[in-house]
């Protein structure tokens, strides 16, 4: 039997650090309502010209470093990004360009904020079939620039940066399963109107933007987490207590805390980062991932949750020993 597991974690995120202090400048609220309605203090912003595959190659370098591997050993990329640089080529075949590495496969994969946990769960099917060795999997946004800087209910939520990991074939697992999910019934409820085949004027108005109907994504967010978490469990016939790490996608910190609870979890037990990053979309669950892989809270041979929720909606989870 074939398993993949995670062999190297890396992440990236801009030097530009916007504060809520610096929103307050920008937009009619307040630190005060933004920590206490969403846990988030601060996120990072991309530099002009600096775009969504730039700041994939920092994260994609650092987890190959971590995996002690190559850009020659890859043989699968799987970008995750809504925020693509070009309509095509694909921001993986970008990424692809920077290592160097020709031939291999490598795409684009768009599921909004669960682009890396579906991202995971393709790459641990191409892993298990034999048609993948050395897969690296990336989740890499510049939600910046699709953002009104005008409207307080959306612009002060997301940052940008990268996250990736190296997935390899191994005979331990690694993911123990992953499970997808969308219902594109809620398209409107979070979105950016816009796109390439409805014409260029279509960006215009403000529908080049993010909206969000916040409260009630968040309502559908909560319930459906909670479910996906039961769903997790049972497939592996696992109790809540067996979980050591919940590694949630990083919207807000109360949705956060309403899956921990949900898992009996204390909050030492999530890697939270929401504060310091905001939502970064794809890249939110690996760079939390990178985050406590690095400063040691995550050790080898621990089970984790990874989850998230997002436009679509999508959402889905990756459960895995690590
Ligand atoms: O990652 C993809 C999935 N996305 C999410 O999971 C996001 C889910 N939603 C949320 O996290 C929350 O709904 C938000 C953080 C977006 C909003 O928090 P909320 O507690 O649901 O607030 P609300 O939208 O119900 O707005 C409450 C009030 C409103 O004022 P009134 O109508 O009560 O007078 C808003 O106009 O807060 C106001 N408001 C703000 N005030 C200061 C909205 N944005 C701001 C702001 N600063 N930035």
């Amino acid at each position: 039997m074939i398993y993949s597991r995670i062999t190297g974690t890396g992440g990236y995120l801009p030097d530009k650090v916007l504060t809520n202090y610096d929103l307050e400048k920008i937009v009619d609220t307040s630190d005060q309502w933004i920590r206490e309605r969403t846990g988030i203090r601060e996120r990072h912003i991309a530099a002009d010209g600096q775009n969504t595959v730039d700041l994939a190659e920092q994260a994609a370098r650092r987890a190959l470093q971590a995996a002690g591997r190559d850009p020659q050993d890859i043989d699968l990329i799987i970008v995750a990004t809504t925020t693509p640089d070009r309509v095509f080529p694909s921001t993986a075949c970008l990424l692809q360009k920077r290592l160097d590495r020709h031939g291999c496969a490598a795409f684009d994969l768009q599921a909004v904020c669960t682009g890396f946990v579906y991202a995971l769960g393709v790459a641990d099917k191409f892993v298990r079939t034999g048609s993948a060795r050395c897969a690296l999997v990336v989740g890499s946004e510049t939600l910046s620039r699709v953002l009104d800087w005008k409207d307080r209910s959306t612009c002060v939520l997301f940052g940008d940066g990268a996250g990736a990991v190296v997935l390899e074939a191994s005979e331990e697992p690694g993911i123990l399963s992953s499970h997808l999910h969308a219902d594109g019934a809620y398209e409107h409820l979070l979105s950016v109107p816009g796109g390439v085949s409805q014409g260029y004027d279509s960006f215009k108005d403000g529908k080049g933007f993010v909206t969000m109907k916040g409260n009630e994504v968040f309502k559908v967010a909560v319930n459906t987490l909670g479910r996906i978490v039961d769903e997790t469990l049972e497939a592996n016939a696992l109790d809540k207590s067996d979980i050591d790490w919940l590694i949630p996608h990083q919207a807000n910190i109360r949705i956060i805390q309403a899956t921990a609870k949900k898992l009996k979890m204390p909050m030492d037990r999530v890697v939270v980062t929401v504060g310091e990053h905001g939502n970064t979309s794809s890249a939110s669950v690996p760079l939390a991932l990178d985050v406590a892989v690095r400063d040691g809270r995550i050790k080898a041979g621990e089970t984790l949750l990874m989850e998230a929720f997002g436009g679509g909606f999508t959402w889905g989870s990756v459960l895995l020993k690590f």
